[in-house]
């Protein structure tokens, strides 16, 4: 189980998460993903999981267990997949859920207990930006998950992304690895525009490597980049669509990583708690 988190919006968990999750599927692993951003969801868009007027594909009800589409070899819920439109042909992904804290709650349950994913061997879970009531819920549900935090190389960025790792740690949760996002754009003239800073990454990885056994390393650097933009409008992750693109390498190389963890979670259960 593998959350990805940030403290600020926009900086990129959703567009990693759905990449990352389709790369691991490519390596032949089984991979589950749980869009847990109630209110903004946007995995179903990024996966390709919605028809020309934007609204998500429909889960398979079997008595009480819900089955979750599939997406380039990816089993995925959101709650884009349960809104109805708001008038019949209107864009699904234009509902607005305007839900507290305990429905949020609940709904992260149900997608982490009523969704059957068969054996996985990797649930990832997208999060909200910031701290709030979907991530410590997160942190309640799932103790043993495992975190990644992403920030762009902004240093003030820095802070926020910090104290998201904190929190999970709070919960009990391990914080794995930091993955900088929109870094340096390669130039046409062989430069490099550093459009958001730089520096970011390495600095939330040593301040969170700060008084724990393992330090947190940074896994990923991905660049700004046309292509993994595109992807995510189309519904066609970078990572299959131009897998030559730096940025989908970039990604590439933290699948990897996630891949290769020790602690490989195939033949365990998912230590759901519910409370
Ligand atoms: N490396 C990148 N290069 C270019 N565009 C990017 C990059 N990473 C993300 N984007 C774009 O930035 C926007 C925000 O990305 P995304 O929705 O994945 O962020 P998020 O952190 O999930 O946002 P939120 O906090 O709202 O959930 C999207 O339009 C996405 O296409
Ligand atoms: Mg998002």
């Amino acid at each position: 189980m593998i959350a990805v988190t940030s403290g600020k919006g926009g900086v990129g968990k959703s567009t990693l998460t759905a990449n990352l999750a389709v790369a691991l599927a490519a390596r032949g692993l089984s991979v589950g993903l749980v869009d847990a951003d109630v209110h903004g969801f946007s995995v179903p868009a990024l996966l390709g999981l919605v028809d020309e007027h934007g609204t998500a594909a429909r889960p398979t009800r079997v008595d009480d267990m819900i089955l979750p589409p599939v997406a380039h070899g990816v089993k995925v819920i959101s709650i884009g997949m349960f809104v109805e439109p708001t008038e019949p042909g209107g864009r699904g992904s234009s509902v607005a859920v305007a839900w507290r804290g305990p429905m949020l709650h609940r709904t992260l349950q149900q997608f982490l207990t009523d969704v059957y994913f068969g054996d996985l061997d990797v649930l990832l879970v997208d999060l909200p930006p910031g701290t709030g009531d979907v991530a410590i819920s997160l942190g309640q549900l799932l103790p043993n998950a495992e975190v990644l935090v992403v920030t762009t190389p902004q240093p003030a960025a820095a802070d926020v992304a910090e104290r998201s790792g904190l929190v999970a740690r709070q919960t009990g949760q391990t914080v794995i690895g930091v993955v900088e996002n929109m870094a340096g754009l390669a130039q046409p003239d062989g430069s490099l525009l550093d459009l958001f800073g730089s520096g970011g990454g390495d600095e939330v990885a040593r301040r969170l490597s700060e008084g724990v056994d393992e330090p947190v390393p940074v896994v990923a650097s991905v660049p700004l980049s046309v292509a993994l933009r595109r992807g995510g409008d189309d519904g066609m992750p970078v990572v299959l669509a131009e897998p030559d693109d730096p940025a989908a390498r970039a990604i590439e190389q933290a699948a990897a990583f996630l891949a290769g963890r020790p602690r490989s979670l195939a033949g365990r259960h998912l230590d759901v708690s519910v409370r």
